[in-house]
Parts: structure tokens; sequence; C-alpha cells
């Protein structure tokens, strides 16, 4: 089951590579923020976010290409949060994806450039008529990303984060769920918002799909945490131990890795159970909740 997950994550990624190196050649890609740019999403990843978006749109029985294009949005917002995250300012991380990190690549103005840059493109690929032949579906998708990527989402979620390092209140569980979810799991929660939005999902289809995916936004969160106190750095690509240095607030500093492990599990079978609706359609989905707590990297 987790080969079939990876193999499956591994043609998205192929896919999502062609999608974007299309994209970023139309964009006259010489200058360096352009290079540095196309260096933070060709090098790698899981792919996590745009298998989400081509799975949910799968249970819809959407397979039209152009999906590739939205799910590479995802891409770009999320690609880009990394290079920011890794800036000295914040994580102050050496390795991402088994490489420098891209202001060790090139440099700190240069990676907060090429960061902004990927921020934007996601919206001009939503945007662009090629991507959707509906402009309400499009403007859907822009508003859908922007409240995930912006202040009530992934950047509240990291200010949260860092003002948290250097707190010295102890934040208790509500407090740590809420971080972990606007950091992580909004943009989670957003790719299958968004392959429901394209998939025309009625009301009762997308609040299923809505708790499946917060259990797992939130799941893998717990799990990035775990892997981070627990796991091989050369297999992660990035550097590990670093969370209880830094004084992160995680679930895995507030319970201890045990209970984290325990949380995690429930928040996956809670997000395996809202999937059943969806028959003998809902397996790529329920394999990749276990894949997320089950992968080394
Ligand atoms: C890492 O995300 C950052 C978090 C949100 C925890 P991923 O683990 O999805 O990173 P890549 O895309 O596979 O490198
Ligand atoms: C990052 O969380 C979440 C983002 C929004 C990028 P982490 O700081 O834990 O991610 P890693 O461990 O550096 O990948
Ligand atoms: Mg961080
Ligand atoms: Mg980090
Ligand atoms: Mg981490």
């Amino acid at each position: 089951m987790m080969t079939k997950i990876l193999s499956a994550l591994y043609q998205t990624d192929k896919n999502i590579r062609k999608v974007l190196q299309n994209i970023l050649n139309e964009q006259n890609n010489v200058s360096r923020v352009q290079q540095a740019s196309i260096s933070a999403v060709m090098n790698g990843g899981k792919r996590l976010r745009p298998f989400l978006v081509m799975e949910t749109a799968k249970l819809f029985d959407i397979n039209d290409p152009r999906i590739l294009r939205i799910a590479s949005a995802i891409e770009c917002v999320h690609c880009y949060s990394l290079v920011h995250d890794d800036l000295p300012s914040m994580d102050n991380d050496d390795m991402r994806r088994g490489q420098p990190t891209l202001h060790k690549k090139y440099d700190e103005a240069t990676a907060i450039l090429a960061g902004d840059g990927l921020l934007t493109l996601a919206f001009e690929i939503l945007a662009d008529e090629k991507t959707h032949k509906d402009s309400d579906v499009r403007a859907k998708l822009c508003l859908e990303l922007a409240k995930a990527s912006g202040l009530n989402g992934m950047v509240g979620g990291q200010m949260c984060d860092l003002q948290a390092e250097s707190s010295n209140d102890l934040l208790n569980m509500q407090e740590i769920k809420n971080i972990q979810n606007l950091k992580t799991g909004k943009l989670i929660q957003c790719a299958v918002k968004i392959g429901a939005i394209v998939g025309g999902a009625n009301s009762k289809q997308m609040q299923c799909l809505e708790n499946y995916a917060s259990n797992i936004g939130l799941a893998f969160q717990v799990s990035d945490d775990l892997l981070d106190a627990l796991g091989d750095e050369i297999l992660m690509g990035k550097s590990v131990r670093k969370d209880d240095v830094k004084n992160k607030a995680t679930f895995v500093s507030l319970l201890g890795a045990d209970k984290a492990q325990e949380l995690a599990r429930d928040l996956i079978k809670s997000a395996k159970s809202e999937l059943e609706m969806f028959d003998e359609k809902n397996q790529t989905l329920k394999q990749l909740a276990d894949f997320i707590i089950d992968r080394d990297s």
C-alpha cells in the first residue's frame, strides 16, 4: 500500500514538474530571481498538496489535465512558504529537500523575492483562462487559496509559531492545535476544497471532505513534528532535532512522542471515516491518510 502511494506521488511529481517548467518558461526566466524560483519548485518534495487536489477531483470523475495547473498553483504557495520558513529570521535552516536552502544557494534578498514571486505566480495561474473555463470557478479558487495562505491561514500560523518560540508560557492543547491548523492545516484543507470545488461537490460532500482535510492537515503537522524528534536527517532532506532546541510549541513538546503518535493515529482514523460516502472511490485518499503518519520523510 505504501509503495502504491509512493509511486502515485512520484507520478504526480513528474506531472507537476512538467507543468511548472512550462509555466516558468513562459515567464522568460533569465533573471536571478526567476532562476531561484525554479530552483525552489523543481527541487523535489512529496507533492502532497497537488496530489490531494487531483485525487479529490477524481472522486467526481474529473480527470481534465488542466487540473494540474490548479494543483501547481498550490504547490507554488507551499514552496514559497518553505523558502520563507527557512530564512534566518524564521527557522534559520540550511537544508531543504536534500539541498542547501534557497537563501544559502543564493542570498536572503533573492530568497525573499523568489518566495514573493511564487506566491504571486500562484494567483496568476489560477486567474488564467487556461486553468478553468468558468470565471466563477476561477474566482472561487483564488479566494480559497488567498484565505488559506494569508493572515488567517498559513501566514498567521507562521507568526504564532514564531511568537510561541520566545514565549515563557507553555501553550495548551487548544492553542497548539490552533497554530498547527493555521500554519499547515489550512493549505492542506485548501487543496482538498479546491479539488471539491472543481468537482462540483454538493454541501454534504463538501462538509465530509472538509472534515477529512482538517484531520489529515493536523495529523500531517503532528507527523512532521514527530519526524523532527525521531526521524532521519538524510531521509527527511532537512535538519532534524531543531524544534526542541528552538523551543517550538508542538504536540510532541506538549504530549511527548508516544501520545503525539496516538493523537496522529486518532486523527487519521477520523479522517478516513469521513470518506465513506464516496464508496470504493475513496481508496486512494484513505491510503494517503495512512501514508501521512507512516511516512519517513
Ligand atoms: C513541510 O511540508 C512543511 C510543513 C508544512 C510541515 P512537506 O513535508 O509537505 O514538504 P515537501 O513539499 O515534501 O518538501
Ligand atoms: C512549516 O512548519 C510550516 C510552513 C508553513 C512552511 P515547519 O517549520 O515545522 O516545517 P519544516 O520542519 O521546516 O519543514
Ligand atoms: Mg517553521
Ligand atoms: Mg521550519
Ligand atoms: Mg517541522
